[in-house]
């Protein structure tokens, strides 16, 4: 039995994290057996390589960021979602490479066939079978995450930064196997809009 791996994509303050949680109590209430995990991190190596990454000690240009977020989705890949999905799990991830073809390809300026080069031995077929778009417009974003009043490494960049991923983000979702969720409602709203969406993945894998 194969499982159904769902990435979460978004700006910082986009609201992602909570709609991960809640699509995964959906999914445990009713019995399906769920992991949850995000990148950079999931397992060891990846938290550690994410702690490096987040540090704003760590000063270090595009290309050896890029690099860095693959290898962790590498150790990700093979150690946690990989093995999830020949259990017949759902995986639900928040970020994934189309994190690093937006934040590495667009924002650092790398281009996305350099970082889907860098990526490729990382996900090593291991692609999601859908992953959601949490669309909400940039400055938006960028005032919920400066309510937070700690910010890591990329959420310290400028909003001119956070305009170019979302601008990525959302030539990205015009491709194949994104959906764009329009996420300017209430979080309530948007988890329906989600569910709706989601639901026929959930049917035609058998899982709901
Ligand atoms: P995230 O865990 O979403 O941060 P938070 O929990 O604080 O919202 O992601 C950490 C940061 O890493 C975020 O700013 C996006 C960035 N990132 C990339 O630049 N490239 C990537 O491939 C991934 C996965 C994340």
């Amino acid at each position: 039995m194969k499982g159904l791996f769902i990435t979460f994509e978004g700006a910082d303050g986009s609201g992602k994290s909570t709609q991960l949680r809640f699509l995964a109590e959906y999914l445990e209430e009713r019995g399906v057996s769920v992991v949850r995990t995000r990148e950079p991190g999931g397992c060891l190596v990846a938290e550690k390589i994410r702690e490096l990454l987040l540090s704003k000690d760590s000063e270090m240009d595009g290309v050896t960021e890029a690099l860095l977020y693959a290898a962790a989705r590498a150790a990700h890949v093979r150690q946690v979602i990989r093995p999830a999905l020949d259990a017949g799990r759902v995986v639900l991830c928040d970020r994934f490479i189309h994190s690093s073809l937006a934040y590495q390809g667009y924002g650092r300026g790398l281009g996305t066939d350099l970082v889907w080069q860098i990526n490729k031995p990382a996900i090593d077929g291991c692609m999601p079978d859908v992953t959601v778009f949490i669309n909400v417009p940039p400055e938006r974003a960028f005032e919920r995450m400066n309510e937070n009043k700690v910010h890591d490494r990329l959420e310290s960049e400028d909003l001119s930064f956070h305009q170019r991923v979302f601008d990525g983000f959302t030539q990205l979702s015009k491709g194949e196997g994104i959906i764009s969720i329009d996420a300017r409602g209430t979080k309530f709203e948007t988890r329906e809009i989600i569910l709706q969406k989601l639901m026929p993945y959930f049917v035609s894998a058998g899982i709901l």
